[in-house]
């Protein structure tokens, strides 16, 4: 039996997704399966699409993961924590909701945390938004104590605030900004990139390009650096996994 999957998002160009599914159904031989970029106006369009389509899974991205939420069945306790969906499965007309962005950091990281050598390190979160919630949530399961720095969002540090007795009480910091995403290469976090050591790991949600500017000045500064290439696969695997589950 053909089964349809795809991503739901606004505007959908840059996705990964269509391209890493189409070579992965062709490696693993799975001809019954297709995946779509389904670049849609209104979240109220999804119900349709899916019933139109014949949609077994979804991925969700921005500016949906939030909006997506009432449409729901239900979702499970990673996505309740986070409050965002990037994974949909359809079971007999009703949407479950996952969130896989937790999983696909926590496992992209544990590589890296192995070489971490102080024992209760501390992370720094640049930005707010939906992945930094997905970060915060995969540092509270790994206990991993954070802090998240803003434009201006109470709570947060600000980035004219961040001095070096604060950069150096972190020895994690994660860009979940979108500064330094393609095609806006050249633009990096405003975080004094001096008081970087060769303890720091750096790492960038962005894969587009593989080191932005963000990385290029930790590696300057001798950091171990990562950016969110692996994230992304492992993500996208494990709603391949949700979308299969029984
Ligand atoms: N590798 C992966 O698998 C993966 C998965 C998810 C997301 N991502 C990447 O993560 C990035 C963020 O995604 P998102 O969904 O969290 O986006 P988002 O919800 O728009 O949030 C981004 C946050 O970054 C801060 N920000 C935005 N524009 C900024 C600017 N010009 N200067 C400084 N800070 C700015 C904001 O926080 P404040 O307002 O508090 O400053 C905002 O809440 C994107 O590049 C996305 O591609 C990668």
């Amino acid at each position: 039996m053909i089964k349809n999957f795809g991503v739901i998002g606004y505007p959908l160009g840059h996705s990964f997704s269509p391209d890493y599914f189409a070579k992965k159904f062709k490696r693993e031989n799975l001809t019954h399966c297709t995946y779509k970029a389904f670049p849609i106006r209104d979240i109220n369009e999804l119900l349709q699409l899916i019933s139109d389509h014949h949609l077994s899974g979804v991925n969700v991205t921005i500016p949906y993961k939030e909006k997506v939420l009432p449409l729901l069945y239900e979702t499970d306790e990673t996505a309740k924590r986070v409050g965002a969906v990037n994974c949909i499965r359809v079971t007999e007309g009703r949407l479950y909701g996952f969130n896989t962005d937790v999983w696909g950091f926590t496992q992209s990281i544990l590589p890296l945390l192995a070489e971490v050598e102080k024992e209760n390190p501390m992370a720094l979160i640049l930005g707010t938004g939906g992945a930094s919630k997905a970060v915060l949530e995969s540092f509270r399961l790994l206990n991993i104590e954070c802090a998240t720095v803003s434009r201006g969002k109470e709570g947060n540090y600000l980035y004219s605030n961040l001095n070096k007795n604060i950069l150096h009480s972190y020895d994690i910091i994660v860009n979940t900004t979108p500064l330094g995403m393609s095609p806006d290469i050249e633009s990096c976090p405003e975080i004094p990139y001096e008081y970087l050591k060769n303890t720091h790991f750096l790492i960038d949600l962005i894969y587009n390009p593989k080191k932005t500017v963000f990385l290029t000045k930790g590696l300057q500064h001798h950091c171990t650096i990562k950016n969110g290439s692996d994230m992304l696969v492992y993500q996208a695997e494990k709603s391949w996994e949700i979308w299969n589950q029984k």
